[in-house]
């Protein structure tokens, strides 16, 4: 494999010469790609020796073969060990002001990012959110560990060791196709009600959970129809470039039964994560409503329940078809998630069931999930958490045991 091994200005980058090592060991192709500030900690030579391949810093050398966005058009995989704060803060925003980051912008393999700081860097919420974006953009984090850091401090922010490093840059390499041919149907985000042209009732599902879901299954080979009510802005951009993802849009719940039910028909997997409605407003009124001092001091807008979607292509599925819902819950007293989320895997009689927590503060614009995952008997068969595309994976894991993959 060509394998790009970006190196930033942090202490750790002595241990990166190990990582080059063992990757140039197992036969690949290893081209190292310092900045400017990685070169004060290990110089050329060393990466030149290591990588047997020549090492610049500069966009200038080399010009004569493009080397600038060169060396990320040929990449297999691109892993940057260590990653500082800095580079984070770089790769997120997208700005390419040396060669490492003009690599970066050219390539379309997979990325690993090792980071490697010190632990107040790492919590700041500037740092907490280019992470968070650079992994809703397919980039694999591998670390920091906790342990020793360089000042004698301690905590999370030491770099992984290479070894580590090595294999989750490998699985990322070799992508898995372990959904290869299936087709999955995938809701996502919150229906909008109209009450007249300019207002409706919603909800506050950003659709980050069922975009990743989509997109996860998609990367390990499914070819995917993403059903998108109202997305937050560019919860959307990844997926809709995926060439396994097509993409049906659909406004209110009426809208979204209409198309899962057409879409499912030749569907393998069907994933109920769109946040529905359930009531829509009875009289839509075809113009804007105004204050008017006949209703008195209140409004009231008379609601009709909406079909329940999962429940209706739990009657319609097809044999072998595999259909998973969503519950979102805000427990209660003595009844706990695992409580309700039973009752509601019974009501529901889907394959699985999702559940997760939510509340004022909880589930939403978070980029992280916790849930249960229940088989239709409400059993617990997985409890993944961590970020969206992680739970995602987890999901497809038990679609997959149930496929009896
Ligand atoms: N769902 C659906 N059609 C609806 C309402 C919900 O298909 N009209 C689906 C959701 O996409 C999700 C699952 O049902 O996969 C559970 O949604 P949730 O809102 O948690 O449950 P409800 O059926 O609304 O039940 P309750 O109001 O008791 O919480």
């Amino acid at each position: 494999m060509f394998v790009v091994v970006g190196v930033s200005g942090g202490i750790a980058a002595y241990k990166s010469v190990h990582l080059v090592r063992l990757l140039v060991k197992a036969g690949h192709d290893v081209h190292v790609v310092p900045t400017a500030d990685a070169v004060r900690f290990v110089g050329l030579p060393t990466w030149e020796a290591i990588s047997r391949n020549p090492v610049t810093t500069s966009v200038h050398d080399d010009v004569a073969r493009v080397r600038h966005v060169s060396l990320g058009q040929s990449a297999d995989l691109v892993i940057v060990a260590p990653a500082t704060a800095n580079t984070l803060a770089k790769m997120a925003t997208g700005l390419a002001d040396d060669l490492l980051g003009t690599t970066l912008l050219a390539t379309t393999a997979p990325v690993v990012v090792a980071p490697a700081m010190h632990t107040e860097m790492w919590r700041h919420p500037a740092t907490v959110h280019n992470v968070a974006v650079l992994r809703e953009r397919g980039v694999v984090m591998v670390g920091p560990a906790d342990g020793e850091l360089t000042g004698g401090d301690s905590g999370p922010g030491r770099m992984s060791e290479p070894e580590e490093i090595l294999a989750a840059a490998l699985d990322a390499a070799v992508p898995r196709a372990d959904l290869a041919g299936v087709r999955a149907v995938v809701s996502a985000g919150g229906t909008r009600e109209p009450i007249d042209p300019v207002r409706f009732i919603g909800n506050r599902s950003s659709g980050r959970q069922g975009v990743a879901v989509a997109l996860a299954a998609a990367d390990r080979g499914a070819d995917v129809v993403l059903v998108t009510a109202h997305l937050d802005d560019g919860v959307l951009a990844t997926a809709s470039a995926h060439p396994r993802v097509r993409v049906v849009r659909a406004g209110t719940a009426a809208d979204l039964a209409a198309v899962m039910t057409e879409q499912a028909d030749g569907a393998d997997v069907v994933v109920m994560a769109a946040a529905v409605a359930d009531y829509r407003v009875a009289d839509v009124s075809s113009i804007k409503l105004a204050k008017d001092a006949a209703h008195g001091p209140g409004l009231t807008l008379e609601l009709i329940e909406n079909d329940d979607i999962l429940a209706g292509l739990v009657r319609e599925r097809r044999a072998g078809q595999i259909i998973v819902g969503f519950a979102a819950e805000t427990p209660t007293g003595a009844e706990t998630l695992l409580d309700r989320g039973r009752r509601k895997a019974a009501r529901k009689g889907a394959d699985l069931l999702a559940v997760n927590e939510v509340g004022w503060a909880q589930g939403f614009e978070s980029e992280e999930n916790a849930v249960l995952l229940l088989d239709a008997g409400g059993d617990v068969v997985a409890s993944p958490q961590g970020s969206k595309r992680e739970v995602a994976d987890a999901l497809w894991d038990a679609v997959r045991s149930l496929r009896g993959a």
